[in-house]
């Protein structure tokens, strides 16, 4: 039997004392990107709302802290009260609810709060386009028309459609979720194990129209966070429905993302920049995401195959511990060097809340495994 490393338990501690201090700031809102030091906050129905809460359960779940309890409980208080302001919602109720919601049912046996992750789960179940078997992601922001767009961070908005099913005993969820992730398998998904960002389609035909750049560089490029949403949600499409499909899908994006790291194993926001982009920053979130997911891929896999994908998730997160991660005041976010929108220069090289809460996720599935 191996000898869990001393890093991992010293890791998470610090993970612990540094929520101890910044959740006495931060209190019951929604932290996105740092700027100089601080989390800049978010209204509870942007699409970041769930990860403060999550980390607040995370936290909770191994010390007790009543105090983290309670800020988490007032968060979902919040986020469910978008629900009432749906025209404003969008297909990421899977990560506000799941890591919210969900988490106060599972913790607390809320019934209310259960109702609100159902309540959600039909939101999101009624963004289905039948025509084209697919979730639209978001409303008409900018007054731009995105009624036949998809985005490949749906994945991970799928497992609340999942949850819901086996919650009701009912499957009309889940048949959406899989013929969501059918339609990305093979509209998103590249021989190479690249994704696309975004596709659009015909929202009356259902026909694909053409992939766009969205948050990658191009549309032909290779978005490193699309990478790793799309290699933890087909994994945990697999770990939901046993589609060997799904599990192929995630190996082979996974091959993708290991082989295009960087020594440091922490990639630059897109694998596939020109050669004269010499000074590209990292996206350490993608790595943190990655991570959690090689994580999950592994615990669904029997023996050697698993194992290799432990050791690679373990490696990527002793990375951003030794090389990435943060635990003084003077910085609210714990990863560094994360990377939100570069083309629009939003929240470029810094710390970015989805980056610290998978972070803290993986490192808890090490703790634990
Ligand atoms: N889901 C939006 C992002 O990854 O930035």
């Amino acid at each position: 039997m191996k000898v869990k490393a001393d890093w991992i338990e010293q890791a998470w501690q610090q993970v612990v004392h540094k929520m101890e201090e910044t959740s006495a700031v931060i209190g019951a809102t929604f932290p996105n990107g740092s700027k100089a030091g601080r989390y800049e906050r978010s209204a509870p129905h942007d699409w970041i709302a769930g990860f403060w809460p999550g980390l607040l359960w995370l936290v909770y779940q191994e010390t007790g802290n009543e105090r983290l309890k309670a800020l988490a409980v007032e968060c979902e208080r919040q986020i469910s009260h978008t629900l009432w302001e749906f025209d404003q919602l969008h297909h990421d109720v899977g990560f506000m609810f799941e890591l919210s919601s969900i988490n106060q049912y599972k913790h607390l046996r809320d019934e209310e709060a259960k109702r609100h992750a159902l309540m959600a789960a039909s939101l999101l179940a009624g963004r289905f386009n039948a025509a084209g078997g697919f979730i639209r992601a978001w409303p008409n922001w900018g007054g731009e028309d995105h009624s036949g767009w998809a985005i490949i961070d749906c994945m991970l908005n799928l497992p609340l459609l999942y949850w819901a099913s086996e919650e009701i005993d009912d499957p009309r969820y889940r048949h959406i979720a899989v013929i969501h992730a059918d339609t990305v398998l093979r509209e998103f998904v590249l021989a190479d194990g690249s994704v696309h960002h975004i596709v659009c389609f015909d929202p009356e035909t259902g026909k694909r129209i053409e992939a766009i750049a969205g948050q990658g560089y191009a549309a032909d490029s290779a978005w490193a966070r699309g990478a790793a949403w799309a290699l933890y949600g087909f994994a945990r499409s697999y770990g939901y429905t046993a589609k060997k499909e799904y599990v192929q899908a995630a190996e082979r994006i996974a091959s993708f993302f290991l082989n295009h790291l960087p020594v440091d194993k922490v990639p630059y926001w897109d694998f596939r920049l020109p050669e004269d982009e010499v000074h590209a920053p990292r996206d350490s979130s993608a790595a943190a995401i990655a991570a959690s997911g090689l994580l999950a891929l592994a615990a669904l896999l029997p023996g050697e195959s698993g194992e290799v994908y432990k050791e690679q998730a373990e490696a990527i997160l002793l990375s951003l511990y030794e090389n990435y991660s943060n635990w003084g005041v003077e910085e609210e976010g714990i990863l560094m060097h994360a990377t939100g929108y570069f083309a629009k220069d939003i929240y470029v090289d810094t710390p970015l809340i989805f980056g610290d809460y998978y972070f803290a996720e993986a490192l808890l599935k090490l703790r634990h495994a």
